[in-house]
């Protein structure tokens, strides 16, 4: 098979977190005065900490100086943190864990690209740091999806080349930087938010050694 690896967004993809980072950001907006919506929190899928705070306040029309926006920041964070404590195995995905295995037998390589500061914390909750062969997270890019950096530095970590691996990604952000970075992609969710995904399957239940196959 030419494919040799899966790169794997984890907010939304592996665990169902991107729910928690709309609690928070939603709370903050709340705290601001500033209407926030689903279809906004769309836009934040898969963006860094600090842009989404720049896209909020921007929506907003709210100006602030470099010291507010790192509190509130840490007070985002601080939620999250909050609600993504008794984030345990169970808080996985539907079909995660049987394609991480399968692909494990297979001898896939696996690789995470997320633009989380805290990812690692996440893996260690899930239990499933010892299937990855990388990790690149938001500590170790300068920028954030839908610039391909993160999946780039994921696919040279591996030593392969972009066309060797697929991105599995629930972001609109997520799914232009695979492209851009010349990777085929997965998109994991709604057909018709992620349609520059080469495909689109519903849950990782669907994901699996066969769909893989098709980018060959
Ligand atoms: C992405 C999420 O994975 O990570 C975004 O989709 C989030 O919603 C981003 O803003 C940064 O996460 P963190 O954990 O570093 O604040
Ligand atoms: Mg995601």
């Amino acid at each position: 098979m030419k494919i040799r690896a899966c790169i794997f967004d984890m907010d939304g993809v592996i665990v169902d977190t991107a729910k928690f980072h709309f609690k928070a950001w939603q709370r903050l907006a709340d705290s601001l005065s500033i209407p926030f919506t689903e279809t906004q929190n769309e836009q934040l899928k898969g963006v860094s900490r600090v842009d989404s705070l720049e896209k909020i306040l921007t929506w907003g029309n709210i100006q602030l100086n470099n010291q507010k926006k790192l509190e509130l920041m840490e007070l985002k964070n601080k939620w999250y943190l909050d609600y993504v404590e008794g984030v345990d195995p169970s808080e996985m995905l539907p079909g995660v864990a049987d394609f991480l295995k399968e692909l494990k037998e297979n001898d896939i390589k696996i690789a995470l690209g997320s633009s989380s500061k805290n990812s690692i914390l996440i893996l260690e909750k899930l239990g499933i740091m010892h299937y990855f062969s990388a990790i690149i997270d938001g500590n170790k890019i300068h920028l954030s999806k839908p610039n391909p950096e993160v999946f780039l530095k994921g696919a040279s970590d591996l030593g392969l080349k972009p066309d060797q691996c697929v991105v599995f990604e629930d972001a609109i952000s997520g799914v232009e930087a695979a492209k851009d970075g010349g990777f085929h992609c997965v998109g994991v969710g709604n057909e018709d938010i992620l349609q520059k995904a080469d495909v689109v399957i519903e849950s990782m239940k669907q994901a699996s050694l066969e769909l893989l196959k098709r980018f060959n």
